[in-house]
């Protein structure tokens, strides 16, 4: 048996769903689905119900969240349009900013000039805004560093358009970065069509062509690889009317390391797009005496296997490189041969 030790994991970007969409996810579930996938910190978004877009909604989520984590979380605040008198209040506590530009899941949206002044002239300028942009609305969020000098996060960039827009406006030396999700580097529009429901996120799956867009340029303009975890019920995806978004955290290492086994891109890279890079541009703490062991063995993805809720992943019955075989956070041993070990509250609030 090969075994690999990595540092621990951040994904800057889980939907945990508290509070108000407990039935999906929870701060306990949400946290043990991202240890199983040897990841030690994650970054939570604010769509949820009611939104993180208020300073007392912030403090009583963080509050929760310091009983109920089994590893490290940061909550980002929301941009609306009825709240930026609160946005003071939420840069002292949120970890970073987050603006949704376009049509997903929840309400948070901003749509006029005035919001977006707004968040660039008071969000802390040491704090990261990301932002939830596709197609033209990249243009919007480059324009944006620009004009303000300050940085700024695409989201879940899916598109070749979107990536090669970015990759010129880092040429320019703007401060601009983005991550892309495992399910867009992984699977394409073919995909989309045999999951149904269970492969439709936004943004939604990418042609060939702009999953071949995302692997050209995995190596200089893509700064990390998050998940969007973004878990549903199997109820709800089967409704009429279902919620966009898939499951990730606990598949994004099997996949990646998978990807070098087919030598699509180093050990080295997969630790930059996944540990250091997501660590500097938010601004993320160390943790001490953390890792993680891997088990080179191939291994099927199931979907009874997840630590999730929600209970599926869009990767059922996909061979990947390796699992994950250990977890340790701070010198104690957090998750062992698929069961979790940390207690709810031994995760800490950044
Ligand atoms: C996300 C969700 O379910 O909260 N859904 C999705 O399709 N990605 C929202 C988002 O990240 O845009
Ligand atoms: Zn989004
Ligand atoms: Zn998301």
């Amino acid at each position: 048996m090969t075994t690999l030790t990595l540092p621990g994991l951040i994904d800057v970007h889980t939907h945990l769903r508290v509070p108000g969409g407990e039935h999906k996810e929870d701060f306990t579930t949400g946290t043990a689905a991202a240890l199983a996938g040897g990841v030690t910190m994650v970054l939570g978004m604010p769509n949820t119900t009611p939104p993180i877009a208020m300073a007392d909604v912030l403090a009583q989520t963080r509050a929760r969240a310091a009983q109920e984590i089994l590893c490290d979380v940061g909550l980002f605040a929301g941009a609306s349009p009825e709240h930026t008198a609160e946005l003071p209040a939420l840069g002292e506590d949120a970890v970073a900013l987050k603006i949704y530009l376009n049509d997903t899941f929840g309400t948070l949206r901003v749509e006029d000039v005035p919001t977006l002044r707004a968040c660039f002239a008071i969000w802390p300028r040491e704090k990261m805004i990301a932002m939830h942009a596709e197609k033209r609305s990249v243009a919007v969020g480059i324009g944006m560093a620009a004009a303000y000098r300050r940085p700024v996060h695409f989201c879940h960039i899916s598109r070749r358009e979107e990536i090669e827009l970015i990759a010129d406006a880092k040429m320019a030396g703007l401060p601009v970065s983005c991550e892309v999700t495992p399910h867009h580097l992984f699977l394409n529009r073919d995909d989309a069509e045999r999951l149904g429901p269970l492969g439709d996120m936004r943004p939604i799956l990418g042609t060939t062509d702009d999953v071949a867009a995302l692997w050209e340029h995995i190596n200089d303009t893509v700064d990390c690889v998050a998940t969007d975890h973004a878990p549903h019920t199997i109820a709800e995806k089967q409704g009429e009317k279902y919620p966009p978004g898939v499951p990730g955290v606990e598949t994004s290492l099997p996949l990646m390391l998978t990807a070098v086994a087919d030598n699509r891109l180093t050990l080295e890279r997969v630790i930059a797009l996944m540990v250091d890079n997501p660590r500097r541009l938010f601004n993320l703490p160390a943790q001490a005496d953390t890792r993680v062991e891997v088990d080179l063995t191939p291994t099927i993805i199931r979907a009874e296997d997840m630590h999730s809720k929600c209970g599926w992943t869009p990767f059922d019955g996909r061979e990947v490189a390796g699992r994950v075989a250990r977890v340790i956070l701070r010198g104690e041993v957090v998750y062992e041969d698929g069961q979790v070990l940390a207690a709810p509250g031994f995760g800490q609030v950044i």
